[in-house]
């Protein structure tokens, strides 16, 4: 049996426009998912997928991967769950060189399904790791990130920036722009994250920048745009000490552009009234900055704020579902020994 982890992530700025081929700054969270993977001794697989919770549902499923559960969630998110499960074997068999290997697999997530946060690509990430090791391959994490956007790839019909994968595998702050992924230093940002309970369907959301972004010439100024507001923070946090207290100038200055990026994904159409109303009651309680994370369409907002101030404002706000601080997680894919969930020992 082999358990891995893998982190989940906020974006600090760049959604969307990374499609684009503008940098985002994407930076793990200590909210992981982990798969759990025991090789069969036949060619099937078993997937159970344990606390993949939105809305207060769990989605529960077991038997071969053409089995759709009956369950109180989308069957399009049902379906996503299992088709990145398929697609991280796919990779491990490769990988491999076992294209014949069977494993029962059960996947447990902190991570909301669908809301921002990647979910799918650190299920992904965990699910390679674990199941390349399982059958003996130690693949290094940056082998894991391309093989783990290139099951991400297939299963978003090309819809699908390295973002995700590369932060989740990799861990901390990263920069992304194009094929170009780094992981880049950042001090330790009081990120606050409330969650409206929903999820965006991520190909829509794309698909309606895309289309915009054709109509329209300040559609693609845009676009640009938040890459301009990708750049001026990354200079910023080039600026500061990774190892100490982020300087109060720095926050509020990070938070003035989160909240301009925010404006303008609002203007291509991808935040919602519960997103919007989430980062209003996180500014008006003195958050330095705020804004939707991820694709949008309903899910999570990222809000910088080192006091309760902004926790306290989101629980009493009838559009947040759940609040909670989110440390960046400079641990990116590890191995987890099996039973000691909640003191992993690491091994990498
Ligand atoms: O909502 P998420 O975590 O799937 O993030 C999507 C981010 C996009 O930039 C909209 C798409 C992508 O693949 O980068």
């Amino acid at each position: 049996m082999t358990v891995s982890s893998a982190p989940g992530k906020v974006y600090l700025f760049g959604e969307h426009a990374v499609v684009y081929g503008e940098p985002a700054v994407p930076c793990a969270i200590e909210r992981r998912a982990t798969v759990t993977v025991d090789a069969r001794a036949d060619d099937h697989i078993r997937v159970e997928a344990r606390d993949l919770s939105l809305d207060g549902f769990t989605v529960e499923y077991t038997g071969d991967t053409d089995y759709r559960p009956d369950v109180d969630v989308p069957a399009g998110l049902v379906d996503a769950a299992v088709g990145y499960v398929d697609a991280a074997v796919e990779q491990a068999r490769e990988a491999a060189d076992a294209p014949d290997a069977g494993f029962d697999i059960t996947v447990e997530s902190e991570i909301p399904l669908g809301a921002g946060l990647g979910s799918s690509a650190a299920v992904v990430v965990a699910g390679i790791d674990a199941a390349t090791r399982e059958l003996g391959v130690e693949l290094d994490p940056e082998e894991v990130a391309d093989r783990a956007y290139r099951a991400e790839y297939d299963v978003q019909d090309g819809q699908a920036s390295r973002a995700d994968t590369f932060c989740s595998a990799m861990g901390g702050a990263v920069r992304v722009e194009g094929d170009d992924c780094r992981r880049i230093d950042a001090p330790n940002l009081p990120f606050v994250v409330g969650f409206d309970g929903g999820a965006g369907d991520t190909g829509e959301l794309v698909a309606g920048v895309r289309s915009l972004r054709e109509e329209y010439a300040f559609a693609a100024d845009t676009v640009e745009s938040i890459g301009d507001i990708v750049r001026t923070g990354e200079s910023l946090l080039a600026e500061a000490d990774p190892d100490a207290e982020p300087e109060p100038e720095l926050l509020a200055e990070l938070g003035r552009l989160m909240d301009f990026d925010h404006g303008l994904l609002e203007a291509l159409g991808v935040s919602s009234r519960t997103l919007d109303n989430m980062v209003w009651a996180a500014r008006e309680a003195g958050a330095h900055g705020a804004k939707l994370t991820g694709a949008g369409g309903g899910g999570c907002i990222v809000a910088l704020d080192e006091t309760p101030e902004t926790r306290t404002a989101l629980r009493y706000t009838a559009e947040c579902e759940d609040v909670f601080r989110a440390e960046l997680d400079r641990e990116g894919v590890r191995v987890e020994t099996p039973g000691t969930d909640a003191d992993p020992e690491v091994q990498r």
